[in-house]
């Protein structure tokens, strides 16, 4: 869809990326790392003062176990090479793995490529977790269950129930819970990030990936981490070694520095993401898409069957070639769509007077 946008000059609220930039501080301090010669190798798991930095917060923000930086953190290229090392360490031959639609783009594949089977369950209809659904799908072939909160398209988060009813269900299994939780500092009004770290029933099957690139608003640095106890840590640095053996050296340097210096940047992601989706949201009031809840992650998922009848992926095509707006059919992200569905997803995290000319556009629909 992003190179459709570029094709027709539409607004670009498809991928999802911020349009603005990383703090300055945090800019100055990747420029003082590079120029002071930072610029070799780090060590395999990631530069010791950064996992540090990360352990120290992750401890403070309540984990079900004590992180430890040198054991339990490992530092890579994005969430993306996160995932990969994890699937590839942790699913062997045969195995299955069982993922909500819709889902993430790159789970499916990556779990192929670890020879695992993706068993992809569609979320209930109201987007609700299929619970009984889980249950039936839960057998001895099970290798791994993978949730993704605040959820890339849907933004909605997993609540602490949630939680606990998926523990009950994997619990006396080795069943692994991979959590993809790139969006978890920006969770919504009430709403509060709950990670799959803080359950203390999964904390020996537990593994959750984070994003800078998300946390940050620079999409393009690619540097992520993976957290998980020792046993598993070591499982998923096996693979790492030998996927990219260490992620880029001046980044780790300046977010260690940066993180140290700034210890509540993390509330300052929610809340400007909260003021993009209420601006968002509120210019959509006036036009005819419905909008859907959203808890978290920087997505507003709309439907749009009070305008017109198309599928979502021609819907999408004609917004992008004809009005000059880009969003994302959400069919994109099933196995099997349902054909009556007529949602697509907008990326809201943009400059105010980008939002405001797409705004301009969709209400005259
Ligand atoms: C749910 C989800 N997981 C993982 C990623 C990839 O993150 P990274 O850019 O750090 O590889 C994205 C990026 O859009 C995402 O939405």
């Amino acid at each position: 869809m992003s190179a459709l946008a570029a094709k027709h000059n539409a607004i670009n609220l498809s991928q999802g990326f911020p349009e603005f930039n990383p703090p300055d501080d945090l800019i100055r301090k990747v420029n003082e790392s590079l120029l002071s010669g930072r610029n070799q190798y780090s060590p395999m798991a990631g530069q010791l003062s950064l996992r540090e930095v990360i352990a120290e917060r992750q401890n403070a923000w309540g984990r079900s176990f004590e992180i430890n930086p040198d054991t339990d953190i490992t530092i890579v290229p994005g969430a993306t090479a996160g995932l990969f090392a994890t699937f590839q360490a942790l699913v062997q031959q045969g195995d299955e793995v069982i993922i909500f639609d819709p889902s993430y783009d790159s789970y499916a594949p990556a779990i192929v490529l670890a020879g695992g089977i993706p068993i992809r369950i569609s979320l209930n209809q109201d987007f609700s977790m299929p619970w009984e659904l889980l249950k039936s799908k839960i057998s001895n072939r099970t290798a791994m269950v993978v949730v993704n909160t605040p959820h890339n398209p849907l933004g909605l988060v997993f609540s602490l129930s949630d939680w606990l009813i998926l523990a009950s269900l994997v619990q006396n299994t080795e069943i692994i819970v991979l959590s993809d939780e790139v969006y978890e500092h920006m969770v919504f009004d009430q709403k509060e990030h709950v990670s799959v770290l803080q359950i203390p029933e999964l904390q020996n099957q537990a593994v959750a990936i984070s994003s800078f690139g998300k946390t940050f608003h620079a999409t393009g640095w690619k540097l992520g981490y993976v957290t998980a106890k020792a046993e598993l840590s070591a499982e998923i640095r096996k693979v790492y070694q030998f996927l990219a053996f260490a992620a880029n050296t001046p980044m780790q340097f300046a977010a260690a520095e940066f993180l140290l210096q700034n210890p509540s940047y993390e509330n300052s992601v929610s809340e400007i993401m909260q003021t993009k989706r209420n601006y968002f949201a509120e210019g959509l009031s006036q036009s005819r898409f419905q909008l859907l809840p959203c808890e978290g992650a920087y997505f507003q998922i709309v439907d749009y069957s009070n305008i017109s009848d198309l599928a979502d992926t021609d819907f999408a095509n004609l917004l992008t070639s004809e009005h000059k707006v880009a969003g994302i059919p959400v069919s994109a992200f099933y196995q099997n769509p349902n054909p009556d569905q007529r949602l697509l997803r907008f990326c809201f995290a943009k400059n105010n007077d980008t939002l405001q000319k797409s705004l301009d556009i969709l209400c005259r629909l």
